[in-house]
């Protein structure tokens, strides 16, 4: 890789942003650590441990959910920051300290912003016991009734479990708030939900109001004094890193078809995962970043969870097929000696051999990813809110294949409907992207074929020698998004990355 081009392109920029573009796992990770060496701050403005980055320790694979993965470069100095956007789990990152701990990892320069919305086991509960679960297919790990109480002004803050009487007091208020609510659950399923790790392994039971204010309080004060440390005014702190001209880093979590904002409605998250978002939940303004590496995967994309996902290979029967629980191991077994059968055969087959290809299931739950083509409909509309650079990833996962497939329009196929002031017809062909999931559902693919490849791409280093067929796809992908494909990563190594800026 030229890592003196990217350093030199760098050495202008002060602020700069890790994005996807997709709905989420496009190598994010990779990304950051490779900006690691630029960066003296590394900040998290969104999400929370729905998200999930495999980080290597002494050899051995851990997945962490809140840490940044550049803590493995605090020996170094390197500050990483928990930003005030972040739903902020403390159990989740005190287990993360306590192995990296055990690991003899630094991590004296982490910080945590004071004003982070802060995670309650109630949250957790309501997640994992609402239906919405189960239809959206969130990770249960409390993030939409966490950001839902913060925007109805009913959310705690890490600065919060620093004064027992006033957390104690705020506490009881909101959780009298949410006696309808608990009231409502099912007390055994909710008490054998609270017997998790996560939610306490079982001491915030109470048999009579569900859940004890007094061990809440308990614990989360045991979870202050650990955390003491770490916590800082966020915004005070940038100010003067900003005077002081350090290089800061935003790392985004999940991607813009999943935001609050713009994904695709009722299947998204509930944090604004664009550029505008991370910015804002990293105390900064969306003007003051300097450039943005907005990322996508090719030549095929995955989706986590339920929800629209139009150029998805197998449609509907891989949507139910990864909502119902097969595990990486079984796939695993059952279908990999089988890979070249699988390609050959139907649409769903195939989805199964891409996930295989890019080893996608979920890091946070272990699902098996949906996997389909590259949808550049939707590309088109993500790059509306991250910007026109492009980082594109894993494009070696496809080499092999006979042909590649982008999609380039959808024909809608639902009953007439008023959309956008106008009426979609059935049988219409469409060249944008609707974020409304009642409508997309209805989006068949229309797609341009190109000719794949068959050389190997990971140990190549510039883009001139990619193949031919490669750079078409390439370039029919800048010319259809009006974007600039600056980076092309070829494999999973920090070398594996071409830099065309
Ligand atoms: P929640 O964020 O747990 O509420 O889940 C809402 C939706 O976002 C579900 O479809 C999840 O699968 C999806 N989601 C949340 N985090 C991630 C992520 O890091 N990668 C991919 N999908 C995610």
């Amino acid at each position: 890789m030229q890592q003196d081009i990217l350093q030199k392109f760098l050495a202008d920029k002060k602020i700069v942003a890790v994005v996807c573009n997709q709905w989420g796992d496009t190598g994010k990770g990779k990304l950051v650590d490779l900006l690691s060496s630029w960066a003296n701050i590394i900040i998290r403005g969104t999400g929370g441990a729905n998200a999930g980055h495999t980080i290597l320790v002494n050899d051995q694979e851990h997945i962490f959910h809140l840490i940044p993965s550049g803590i493995l470069h605090d020996s170094q100095g390197k500050i990483n920051i928990l930003g005030r956007g972040v739903a902020f789990d403390p159990k989740i990152v005190i287990d993360e300290l306590d192995l990296l701990a055990e690991s003899n990892i630094s991590v004296k320069n982490l910080k945590i912003s004071h004003q982070a919305p802060l995670m309650l086991p109630y949250h957790l509960l309501i997640d994992r016991m609402s239906d919405m679960k189960a239809k959206v297919g969130t990770t249960g790990r409390g993030i939409g009734p966490l950001y839902a109480d913060f925007i109805s002004r009913q959310s705690l803050f890490v600065n919060d479990i620093f004064d027992r009487v006033n957390f104690k007091s705020k506490l009881e208020n909101f959780l009298a708030n949410k006696k309808d609510i608990l009231a409502q659950l099912d007390k055994d399923l909710a008490k054998q939900i609270l017997l998790h790790p996560h939610l306490g392994a079982g001491i915030f039971f109470d048999e009579q109001n569900i859940l004890s204010v007094d061990k809440i309080v308990e614990k989360y004060s045991e979870y202050a004094l650990r955390l003491k440390d770490f916590v800082i005014n966020l915004e005070l702190f940038l100010q003067q890193a900003k005077k002081e001209q350090k290089n800061i880093l935003l790392e985004g979590a999940q991607g813009a078809l999943l935001s609050i904002d713009y994904g695709t409605t009722k299947f998204q998250t509930a944090s604004d995962c664009t550029l505008a978002g991370l910015a804002k939940g990293c105390g900064l303004r969306e003007r003051e970043v300097d450039y943005v590496f907005g990322i996508a995967k090719a030549f095929y994309m995955t989706r986590v969870g339920n929800g629209p996902f139009p150029s998805e290979l197998g449609a509907k029967q891989s949507e139910d097929y990864c909502a119902s629980g097969h595990s990486k191991e079984e796939e695993k077994e059952k279908y990999a000696v089988k890979l070249p059968d699988l390609l050959k055969a139907d649409d769903f087959s195939q989805g199964i051999a891409f996930r295989l290809m890019g080893r996608e299931y979920g890091a946070t739950t272990g699902r098996p990813r949906r996997t389909g083509w590259l949808d550049l409909v939707a590309l088109k509309y993500a790059m509306q809110f991250n910007g026109q650079n492009l980082s594109l990833t894993k494009i070696d996962v496809l080499t092999g294949l006979e042909k590649i497939k982008l999609c380039v329009k959808y024909k809608y196929t639902g009953p007439e409907i008023f959309y956008a002031g106008s009426v979609l017809k059935t049988n219409q062909e469409i060249a944008y992207f609707i974020p409304d999931s009642d409508i997309l559902y209805h989006c068949q693919p229309i797609y341009q074929e190109f000719s794949g490849w068959t050389e190997d791409l990971t140990k190549i280093d510039d883009y001139q020698t990619l193949p031919q067929a490669v750079k078409t796809l390439v370039e029919f992908i800048e010319n259809y998004t009006g974007g600039q494909i600056d980076l092309i990563s070829v494999g999973p190594d920090r070398e594996q990355t071409i830099i065309k800026i």
